[in-house]
């Protein structure tokens, strides 16, 4: 994992040369001196530790079990089952609480109206009869959500739906939970092991916090144990092998989350490009570009950006080549396509000299969520082996005021040739993305780009938080990424391109100008992104409104949320593997 909390930052070296020098008293002193504002020296938050066992091997709960040891499945924890409508259980619930069980489920039940609908639940602490010192029943409700998110009680449960199950449970149990879960749902799925794998990820996806800046632990002084699940299912073998590739997805989207909520001070273009860089364990190739580099290819727009911050401008570029075909290309150099993700990383965008107003200027450390989220989907893709060859390519800069900085009115020059007319230095994602992405169509002549990038505020005036908003000149790939949103939850609302967007970003003095004026800005944006693929099939994933501030969701109580990785990943499992 590279999101964690002694990652240390650049002031490290220095701290390193101190210590040599003093010794370890000193280097106490100096280490703690050094760290990040607040930030602890060992993350407080530990994963959660999920296991699977077979239903049939659970005990019946009826039958109090004579020694109430805390880790033997199935007694003296809390025990998660399922109930739809009407009281429906399935077999194996039944069997665990026996007709004993029932009767007091509905007698409980009565008292506070609970009526199995989807995401409620009833808690029963100290059951009588039962072994479980807590029994939590969980509805399932009656059908599923039809393609426009209707109930319908014929429409099969989506794999979002068992994740967001699982959510809900994770949210039920707490932190430091010790439950065993009878997987046994009163309408199963058609792939039981794969909605168990989605319900497992869920779990995972709501346990996630971004703590390790608060010394004070919790209330009571006390670290927070880590979660103890055990899940118990038809069949563990067929669930466990489901679950490795919902890991490798898991640590991806936490990633994502972490880089996403760092602060500016800490994770700095220099810094972020460490940790892209952290992926070589994983057997990711990763190629850091410097200033000198980027100067050398002629990156204008990118490097004009970062001009205004002490920081250095980095581009980060990733290569997973898990498909045989890229292993081949590599030993041999013959040129294979790969498909390539961009991502915007304004590591924080003040606006620059048309800065921006004070008020919620602080989530502007969010600015890098498209870089975070390719990050996020490489490691996916190493951790579970995926059978594709991946470029991910992020730019990563600081859009800072001061002597140094771009004026409004300058001209600068893209890596492309084609010259721009900087307008307004607040519109800067779009010039790092312009060099960013002829870069990647120039080197790697990909199948297609995907780009992400919280580019306009004007998106969420037009999607709010509920759909990233997606802009392509291939309609295939367009409806692939729809789908898989829909599959996932990472839901996509296509907008329009066209000459008439085109011709509003048309400069008096220059090939073009970096804003179009007041309206259609999400739509004038992806128009000026367009001009740099060079004809290459791409989409544009504006990710203002749900990469980071999003609502908390079942899956998600984190700032920033991940969005796009389990996106973008279930896009490459359906159509680019094999
Ligand atoms: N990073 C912002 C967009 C943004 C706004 C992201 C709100 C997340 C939440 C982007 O760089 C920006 O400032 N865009 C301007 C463009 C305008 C100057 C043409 C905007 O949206 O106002
Ligand atoms: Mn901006
Ligand atoms: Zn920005």
């Amino acid at each position: 994992m590279i999101s964690s909390a002694r990652r240390t930052s650049g002031l490290s070296r220095g701290v390193r040369a101190r210590e040599r020098l003093i010794g370890k008293r000193a280097d106490r002193v100096t280490r703690r001196r050094n760290r990040a504002p607040g930030a602890a020296e060992e993350p407080m938050t530990q994963t959660l530790k999920i296991e699977f066992v077979a239903l049939a091997a659970l005990p019946v709960q009826t039958r109090a079990s004579p020694e109430r040891t805390g880790g033997e499945a199935g007694h003296a924890r809390t025990l998660v089952i399922f109930m739809g409508k009407d009281f429906a259980f399935g077999a194996a619930t039944r069997r665990l609480i026996g007709g004993r069980g029932e009767a007091l489920i509905k007698k409980a039940a009565a008292a506070v109206k609970f009526k199995g609908k989807a995401l409620t639940a009833l808690d029963l602490v100290a059951p009588a009869g039962l072994a479980a010192e807590r029994l939590v029943v969980v509805g399932t409700g009656g059908g599923g959500e039809d393609q426009e998110g209707k109930l319908n009680k014929d429409a099969p449960p989506k794999p979002d739906d068992y994740a967001n199950l699982g959510g809900f449970v994770m949210g039920k149990l707490g932190h430091g939970a010790n439950a065993t879960v009878a997987f046994d749902l009163p309408r199963p799925s058609k792939n039981p092991a794969d909605a168990a794998a989605e319900f497992a990820l869920g779990m995972r996806l709501r346990d996630y916090r971004f703590d390790q800046y608060k010394t004070k632990k919790n209330e009571d002084g006390e670290i927070e144990g880590r979660a103890d699940i055990v899940i118990a299912v038809g069949e563990p073998a067929a669930v466990r092998r489901q679950t490795k590739g919902r890991e490798a997805v898991a640590a991806g989207v936490l990633t994502a989350r972490s880089l996403v909520n760092e602060p500016a001070n800490v994770l700095h273009p220099e810094e972020f490009a460490n940790r892209a860089a952290a992926l070589k364990k994983l057997g990711v190739e990763v190629t850091v570009l410097d200033e000198a580099a980027m100067r050398e290819l002629g990156m204008g727009a990118l490097l004009g950006v970062g001009q205004g911050s002490v920081r250095g401008s980095r581009v980060a570029i990733l290569r997973w080549r898990g498909a045989k075909s890229a292993k081949d290309s590599a030993k041999t150099k013959t040129k294979a396509k790969p498909i390539a993700f961009v991502g915007k990383g304004v590591c924080f965008d003040t606006g620059g000299i048309s800065i921006k107003p004070a008020a919620g200027m602080e989530d502007m450390k969010g600015d890098m969520a498209g870089a975070a989220c390719v990050v996020g989907l490489m490691l996916a893709l190493a951790e579970r082996k995926a059978n594709v060859d991946a470029v991910g390519a992020i730019g990563l800069v600081e859009n800072m005021p001061g002597p140094q900085a771009q004026r409004p009115g300058d001209i600068v020059k893209s890596m492309s040739g084609q010259t721009i007319e900087v307008i307004n230095t607040d519109a800067e994602g779009r010039l790092v993305l312009a060099d960013l992405l002829w870069y990647v169509q120039d080197k790697f002549k990909p199948r297609f780009i995907v780009d992400l990038a919280t580019l306009t505020g004007a998106i969420l005036v037009a999607l709010g938080q509920e759909h990233a908003g997606l802009f392509t000149n291939d309609d295939e790939l367009g409806e692939r990424l729809i789908a898989a949103g829909r599959t996932t939850g990472e839901k996509l609302w296509r907008l329009p391109l066209g000459a008439a967007y085109d011709k509003m970003i048309d400069s008096k003095v220059a090939d073009m100008k970096n804003t179009g004026g007041r309206h259609a800005g999400s739509i004038t944006a992806a128009q000026f992104l367009l001009r740099f693929v060079n004809g290459t099939p791409w989409a544009h994933i504006d990710i203002a409104g749900t990469g980071m501030g999003s609502p908390a969701s079942e899956i998600n109580q984190s700032w920033g949320s991940g969005f796009g990785v389990r996106l973008l990943n279930q896009l490459i499992a359906d159509h680019y593997e094999g």
